[in-house]
């Protein structure tokens, strides 16, 4: 027969492997944990046990725990008990908490063995593959320093709730099994079983629900939310994510972005040990492109765009010319001390804005000879001194240009631009830079479907002194939008919205929602605005990417405990999987065949 188990079968632990110090020693103390390393010397076994909370040198001093010791293996589930003693002078090890103690075995017992884990736990060991990490994500959790970044982002998540129930917030659940939420992106849908031929859509953000919890009187809620956008996945994208989601009643734009300045400057003060000015700054969209060439700049160093496309007309490169005839611009980037870049250096600019469309890279050095590069020929003289004083630029600088279309010289100068940043390090490794961008246009004009669409969502309120330009000059009505970036990521966006329904349903007309179709996907929300909606207004941060950026990483995949590959697919789980024929059947469905997806497997 089995033998019956206590409800504990093993010496339960006193204390974790991160509590004990030197005020410990002498004590007799049980710790439980996992075996980070073993090591043999002379005589001596030192096991280092680990666990959530820290590192705790076990050292064995007799034959029988010797012969205990040698029984186990990295990974093994262990009980330990003995008597805390100090190290001895010359082994104290700094960098553990509990380095100034070991703990003298007389007793070590195995819980429960380990099979030969597919890559090393221990810190030491090498940096295993992420696909791997990702089939034993249990283990990739258990290695120190992912587990680190779990701690942290449950400290960011304690912060926010406190920050915002301080500041009257109310934590209020919205469904998940809801109708299409546009955001942007594809929809998950879910069949609904009771209602054959019927899907609901998961939701891409609370966000018309949000709206709803203002015309409700809720006046102020948060939640920290799943989210679910069906969308080809990037470092920085997941199909399953996290916001902090908020929204707020009887506010205008300084209200929520005073809210979200108290709660980044908490943040940093509480979590990094940092003061952050406040106000956070911010740009306009025209500005942030124009200055960055992109609506979430990299604020942590300078080296702006300059346009000079006022210049070509009187250089005579005829790439230059007829790229400024042809509606485009010409742009370009000063790099301070630049002329000492090697022609590899240059060609290695080059390859990055080729990446992002564009047809070439110029490129001038000013030397105090005189300017050097394929370009000098046509700004020596004169034109040299206009080329300084456009890029105010100085000898021993080198001028790199574009001439394109003007989404073309932006997209890939900015690129160029954070390429200078790291190759010049421009940033350094823990410099936080937070920046608000305002003043979006609130429509953009889709080349492929020719109509405009919402450059937010369609709730988003236009300036109230452009809405009479809605239909006559739609590009030229600003938004009441706000983005928060912070390190060149954006981290969040809301807006203010709109509150009345007759000003939603011009914003659907000029994004060729007709009267119809608006009544069918939003008659809920239209219905809801015509019973005395407060004026309000919201925003979301993506919780991942914030984590991301405060612990200096550069993939959410790291702050996700269980995430989905780049092909959008869970290793652990193997999900999504088939479903056997009479699922499909109760759900009404039939599959014709199956397609692969242009990048899935
Ligand atoms: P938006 O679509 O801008 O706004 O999303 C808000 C923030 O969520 C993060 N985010 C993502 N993070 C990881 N993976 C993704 N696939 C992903 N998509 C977005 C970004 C982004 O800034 N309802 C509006 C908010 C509002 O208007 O209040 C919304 O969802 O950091
Ligand atoms: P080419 O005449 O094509 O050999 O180009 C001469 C130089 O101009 C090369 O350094 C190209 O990279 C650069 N160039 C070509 N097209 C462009 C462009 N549209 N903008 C800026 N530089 C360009």
């Amino acid at each position: 027969m089995w033998p019956m188990q206590p409800p504990t079968d093993y010496p339960k632990r006193t204390h974790t492997c991160g509590d004990l110090r030197a005020s410990d020693v002498d004590q007799v103390v049980i710790l439980n944990g996992w075996v980070e390393s073993l090591r043999d010397h002379g005589g001596l076994r030192f096991i280092d046990l680990r666990d959530r909370y820290g590192i705790t040198q076990i050292v064995t001093d007799s034959d029988e725990t010797a012969l205990e010791a040698d029984a186990l293996r990295p990974e093994y589930v262990v009980a330990v008990r003995g008597r805390v003693r100090p190290r001895p002078e010359g082994m104290k090890n700094p960098r553990l908490a509990t380095g100034e103690i070991e703990v003298a075995a007389d007793e070590i017992a195995v819980i429960n063995p380990s099979a030969i884990p597919p890559f090393e736990v221990a810190e030491s060991g090498a940096e295993p593959g992420e696909d791997i990490r990702l089939k034993y994500r249990y283990l990739d959790l258990r290695r120190r320093k992912i587990q680190q970044n779990f701690l942290f982002r449950a400290r960011v998540v304690r912060e926010i709730r406190q920050c915002l129930e301080e500041e009257g917030f109310l934590d209020i659940e919205t469904p998940l099994l809801t109708r299409s939420t546009p955001e942007g992106a594809r929809d998950f849908l879910v069949p609904a079983r009771l209602h054959p031929g019927k899907f609901f859509a998961l939701p891409q953000s609370p966000q018309l629900f949000k709206q709803l919890f203002m015309i409700a009187g809720f006046d102020r809620y948060y939640q920290i939310v799943k989210c679910l956008r069906d969308e080809d996945l990037r470092a920085d994208r997941q199909p399953e994510f996290t916001q902090l989601d908020m929204e707020m009643a009887f506010v205008d734009e300084s209200d929520v972005r005073g809210v979200i300045d108290r709660l980044m400057a908490r943040l940093f003060r509480r979590l990094l040990d940092r003061q952050i000015d406040l106000p956070i700054p911010s740009i306009s969209y025209d500005d942030a492109v124009s200055r960055y060439g992109t609506d979430r700049p990299d604020t942590r160093f300078d080296l702006p765009l300059v346009d000079a496309s006022d210049l070509a007309a009187a250089l005579e490169f005829q790439i230059f010319r007829s790229a400024v005839a042809a509606g485009g611009v010409l742009k370009g980037i000063r790099v301070p001390g630049g002329a000492r870049f090697s022609r590899k250096e240059i060609d290695g600019c080059e390859k990055v804005v080729k990446e992002f469309g564009a047809k070439g890279l110029a490129w001038v050095k000013l030397e105090a000879g005189g300017p050097k590069g394929p370009l000098a020929r046509f700004v020596e003289g004169a034109q040299e001194g206009r080329l300084r004083e456009v890029f105010a630029a100085e000898t021993g600088d080198l001028l790199l240009m574009v001439a394109d279309s003007a989404p073309v010289a932006a997209a890939s100068l900015a690129e160029l631009r954070l390429h200078l940043g790291r190759k010049l390090s421009l940033m350094g490794e823990r410099d936080f830079s937070l920046v608000w961008v305002v003043d979006f246009p609130l429509l953009e004009w889709d080349r492929d479907e020719k109509r405009w669409n919402a450059c937010h969502h369609p709730f988003t309120s236009p300036r109230p002194e452009d809405v009479a330009r809605l239909e006559s000059d739609p590009a030229s009505v600003r938004a009441r939008a706000y983005d928060i970036v912070l390190n060149g990521v954006e981290v969040g966006g809301g807006s203010i919205r709109i509150h009345r329904s007759d000003v939603q349903e011009l914003v659907f007309r000029a994004i060729q929602l007709g009267p119809e179709e608006a009544r069918e996907k939003f008659g809920f929300l239209l219905d809801a605005l015509g019973f005395g909606a407060p004026p309000h207004g919201g925003i979301a941060l993506g919780l991942d990417r914030l984590v991301m950026l405060l612990l200096g990483g550069s993939s959410i995949r790291d702050v996700i405990a269980f995430p989905k590959t780049a092909r959008g697919n869970c290793l652990l789980t193997d999900a999504p999987s088939p479903v056997a024929a009479p699922q499909l059947r109760e759900l009404g469905l039939e599959l014709r065949r199956v397609e692969t997806p242009p990048s899935g497997r």
